[in-house]
């Protein structure tokens, strides 16, 4: 089936760990890890960070306290990459300071070859570029520094595995990922992940729900299962909504279950059905329309049109009661015209959304879209997004009006020192809430009734039990 690490392999990582350990001990090594773009590279990092502390690494506190710093970097607009050629630059005098100062950067932009080599090129004091498909190959390269301080660059055009058993440190916190499966197959024109993640892996359903069943037992109350598109799921014929289902009924201590992303082409009845119908899986779903134009959703590959979306829209609002949706927006994709961008602007005043994310096009290097004619000029696309951002400043607080007097559960995240100190946490439709109360309730499951809102957040108080 999937190309999953083996046994022997990751023998071979805990063997490299241990000897690392051997040779840094009583040195209090402390690694530093900074994590650009999405959860996956969130992901990632946690992983790093669980080998490294297996290493006898300590994590430090800031940069400068640190003997190993790893940027883990994030390709998907180019306003990202940019800022990482700049922060790469700042370690020099770090580097300086502290002879024995390790620098690595990894991620997806350095899964870009030509990227890569540009920036192990331009900075000579880099000593480790991985792309990422070299997860297990950390420990051996790390060893490798750490003994001949040679510098390493690899990066490898596989699609790489499905790993299982590395050691993790996860932020702490309630809430927390785990991911499904890896990589993505949809080739969306304008995306780079399809190429710096590769193909689509789905993990074993046992494989997940062990670790959701380890998260739970460390103190995680919820649980987001992660993937570029978690409804193309598949192992073995299990499905998405069955996944969801099993884990589910398999871990009946989570409180909240959570699922990121789907893509509208592939949101079937059973998804619809299980969110509706299991008790525990949450009211939300992140469901990125990109357009509303017809046209540049083919340009875009999506394969779905704006009305398919809306039928999908109608289908979660009857079924799911009190269903929340939000989504991502691209504006400026080659070749959009006013007339485009404003069916764009009407689908989002027709569906409502809860939160919206909102980008103006950005070519990457590779993709399709980046080599169409009738790129649209930087001062149009932003003069889009601006109108576009001005419609969701509308929209979203109207979408909030049919909250006050609502009651609802909200898991307490922590605490808001903006102003008057308040509590806030989400509903299981992901409507952020604040209210007066304890701090000794974080991380509590507390019952709240909403008074009024700002923007996209709700204002409430909690229920007293003579109230309900
Ligand atoms: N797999 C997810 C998210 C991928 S990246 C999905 O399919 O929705 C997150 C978001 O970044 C995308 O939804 C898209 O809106 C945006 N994005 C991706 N590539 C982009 C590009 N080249 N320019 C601008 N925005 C982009
Ligand atoms: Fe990119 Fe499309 Fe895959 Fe999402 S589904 S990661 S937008 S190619
Ligand atoms: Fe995520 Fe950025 Fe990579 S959005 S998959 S970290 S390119």
């Amino acid at each position: 089936m999937n190309n999953r690490i083996t046994e022997a392999e990751l023998g071979e990582c805990y063997k490299a760990l241990d000897r690392i350990r051997a040779l840094t001990e009583g040195l209090g090594l402390r690694y530093y890890i900074e994590t650009y773009g999405c959860q996956m590279n969130e992901h990632d990092s946690e992983l790093l960070a669980g080998m490294l502390i297996q290493a006898g690494y300590a994590k430090a506190e800031t940069k400068a306290d640190a003997d190993l710093i790893l940027f883990n970097t994030c390709c998907v607009r180019e306003h990202a990459e940019k800022r990482t050629f700049g922060n790469v630059g700042f370690i020099k005098e770090l580097k300086q300071q502290n002879p024995r100062l390790l620098l690595g950067v990894c991620g997806c932009m350095m899964q870009q070859k030509e990227v890569a080599k540009r920036l192990y090129a331009r900075f000579p004091f880099v000593d480790l570029v991985f792309g990422t498909h070299e997860l297990k190959n950390f420990p051996s390269m790390l060893e490798e520094l750490l003994m001949e301080r040679d510098r390493i660059f690899r990066v490898s055009e596989s699609d790489g595995e499905v790993i299982e058993g590395l050691p993790i440190e996860r932020t702490p916190g309630f809430s927390t990922f785990v991911n499904i499966m890896y990589g993505c197959n949809n080739f969306c024109t304008y995306c780079i992940v399809p190429y710096v993640r590769g193909r689509e892996r789905s993990r074993k359903p046992e494989d997940i729900i062990s670790e959701v069943r380890s998260v739970v037992q460390s103190g995680y109350c919820e649980v987001t299962l992660l993937g570029q598109n978690v409804n193309s799921y598949n192992y073995g014929g299990v499905t998405f909504p069955q996944l969801l289902r099993l884990v589910h009924d398999a871990v009946p201590e989570l409180p909240r279950i959570r699922f990121m992303t789907s893509h509208p082409k592939d949101l079937s009845d059973e998804l619809i059905a299980a969110m509706a119908e299991l008790g525990r899986v949450c009211k939300h779903i992140h469901l990125p329309v990109q357009s509303g134009s017809d046209r540049i959703l083919k340009a875009m590959n999506r394969r779905y049109t704006s009305s398919d979306y809306l039928k999908l829209v109608e289908k979660l609002r009857s079924s799911v009661r009190n269903v929340e949706i939000t989504t991502d927006i691209i504006v400026g994709f080659p070749g959009e015209t006013e007339e485009d961008f404003e069916a764009t602007c009407e689908l989002v005043r027709r569906v409502g959304y809860s939160n919206a994310y909102t980008f103006a096009y950005s070519p990457r290097e590779g993709t399709i879209a980046a080599a169409m004619e009738d790129q649209i000029p930087e001062a149009v696309k932003k003069e889009r997004l601006n109108k576009l951002n001005a419609i969701l400043l509308e929209t979203i607080p109207r979408n909030n009006e049919k909250y006050i007097g609502f009651t609802g559960d909200i898991l307490v995240e922590g605490v808001d020192h903006r102003g008057e100190p308040l509590l806030f946490g989400k509903l299981s439709n992901f409507k952020m809430v604040y209210v007066q109360g304890d701090e000794g309730l974080i991380g509590k499951t507390v019952r709240v009734k909403v008074d009024g809102f700002r923007f996209n957040s709700l204002f409430g108080h909690i229920v007293k039990e003579e109230e309900e």
